[in-house]
């Protein structure tokens, strides 16, 4: 398995003649799109999840209702019995002190930062760790930034810097910062003496909307993504929505890729919502951002409190993401964006469920559109071929018994299944539209 010797910044447009968007609609006379009827037969494996609706409702109204001036912040629960959490959402929170020092049990603190956000936020968490309460002192690990640290190696920082420092049992470890500061510092919090808490503080879309909710923490392998890790909850998640003032245009867009994934596979009056107001969510409209954040933790906290080990319904969180790692591992953790890679995974896990009949063509040319609109790539990178992606694609972890299980849209918009029940040509077909070679 080598590593794409080439690095170059996605594509954001369809390949010409031998696109696959052309293909699908070459092919669409060949395909017999067989009617759908409600409910379908659910075979063993296959879990279908059109039924579990979420509690919530998205309107415009509702985004001018949002007071993004208001400093009392919007709370979603993720409801996990004792290990439940509550997700604090809203500007200015970083501010108020007693929102993080509540959860913070002991007297010491380990902030898990990178080179990049330490700068910009660091002091501002440790004040709001500190102000008015001198008995918690604060230490800090900052790592190198970037999805290739997401190893083994930067991890014995963590440990080396907790054990030089004597923290003991009662320490709280705090990762501020993207998904991968994210997933890296809770790993350590779940393995340092067998467990410390632990309080996430996310600073990209990606991390708010997504990684930093659910308690999914790990690191990457070079043969794949994530493969070494541990389910572990945090005490709670603080997400100050100021901090996205200072994320890079491509790290909006990359974390919009998993904004579109809840409107997809569960919510698609979220999608509907997002269709109307992309261009307000990449210009930082603040309230459209406050409201893509809350609508997309309340998907994942309900997500997560009813699978939270990801024995099925969890696992639909993964559109787009199998053929997706296999772009990052392929390419090379950190030359593609995770959310870019999974907006290229996410057009080809909707090219094969339309291979299947699953869904009509007009939701293949609203994914489109949508990851288009929001300047994200739509085809895998040109050095990735069939054979690569077979290969990575043959060590994720919702391979079963040798058998590769994929998340694909089924019926109307807004539901899909996670099978592997599917027939292996149209998985064939859709790597064959998508690569060279
Ligand atoms: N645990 C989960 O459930 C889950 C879900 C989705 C993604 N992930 C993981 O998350 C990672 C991707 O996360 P990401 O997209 O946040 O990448 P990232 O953590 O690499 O952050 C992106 C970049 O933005 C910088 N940055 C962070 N906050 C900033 C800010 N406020 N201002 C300026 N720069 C800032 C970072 O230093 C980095 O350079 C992947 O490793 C992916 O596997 C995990
Ligand atoms: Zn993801």
């Amino acid at each position: 398995m080598a590593y794409c010797a080439t690095s170059h910044t996605p594509h954001i447009s369809p390949k010409s003649s031998s696109s696959p968007r052309n293909a699908l609609i070459r092919s669409r006379n060949r395909l017999t799109v067989v009617p759908i009827r409600f409910p379908p037969k659910i075979s063993s494996n296959v879990l279908k999840f059109d039924r579990i609706r979420p509690p919530i409702r998205a309107s415009s109204a509702q985004l001018m209702e949002q007071n993004v001036g208001s400093r009392v912040p919007t709370i979603v629960d993720v409801d996990l019995g004792n290990r439940s959490y509550p997700i604090y959402i809203g500007s200015g929170l970083l501010d108020q002190p007693h929102l993080l020092q509540r959860h913070v049990h002991g007297k010491r603190v380990l902030v898990v930062t990178n080179t990049t956000v330490a700068p910009l936020y660091l002091d501002k968490v440790v004040s709001a760790l500190t102000d008015g309460n001198s008995s918690v002192s604060v230490e800090s690990v900052i790592l190198p930034d970037g999805e290739k640290y997401k190893n083994m190696e930067t991890l014995m920082k963590v440990f080396d810097k907790a054990i030089e420092s004597r923290f003991d049992r009662r320490a709280t470890f705090v990762a501020l910062g993207g998904g991968v500061i994210g997933d890296m510092c809770g790993f350590a919090a779940a393995a340092f003496l067998r467990g410390v808490n632990f309080i996430q503080i996310p600073t990209t879309v990606m991390a708010q909307v997504d990684s930093s909710v659910g308690g999914k923490t790990g690191i990457n392998h070079a043969l794949g993504k994530n493969l070494i890790g541990a389910f572990y909850q945090p005490q709670c998640v603080l997400v100050d929505t100021d901090t996205l003032n200072t994320l890079p245009d491509r790290e909006i867009a990359s974390g919009i890729a998993e904004v579109v994934k809840y409107g997809l596979i569960r919510d698609v009056e979220f999608f509907e919502w997002q269709e109307k107001n992309m261009n307000a969510l990449l210009a930082r409209d603040p309230n459209a951002l406050a409201y893509a954040i809350k609508r997309s933790c309340e998907n994942k906290a309900e997500v997560v409190s009813l699978d939270e080990k990801e024995s099925g319904l969890r696992a639909t969180l993964n559109l787009g993401h199998t053929f997706g790692h296999a772009i990052e591992a392929g390419f090379g953790y950190g030359q593609w964006l995770h959310g870019e890679a999974v907006a290229a995974g996410t057009v080809m896990a909707v090219d094969m469920s339309h291979r299947l009949g699953w869904i009509d063509e007009s939701i293949v040319k609203r994914v489109y559109n949508i990851l288009q609109a929001a300047n994200l790539p739509i085809a895998p990178p040109e050095c990735m071929t069939v054979e690569m992606f077979k290969s990575y694609m043959a060590v994720d972890k919702k391979v079963a018994d040798g058998l590769l299980r994929l998340i694909l849209l089924k019926g109307p918009l807004g539901n899909c299944v996670f099978t592997g029940d599917y027939d292996r040509k149209a998985l064939d077909e859709t790597l064959h539209a998508f690569c060279k070679s």
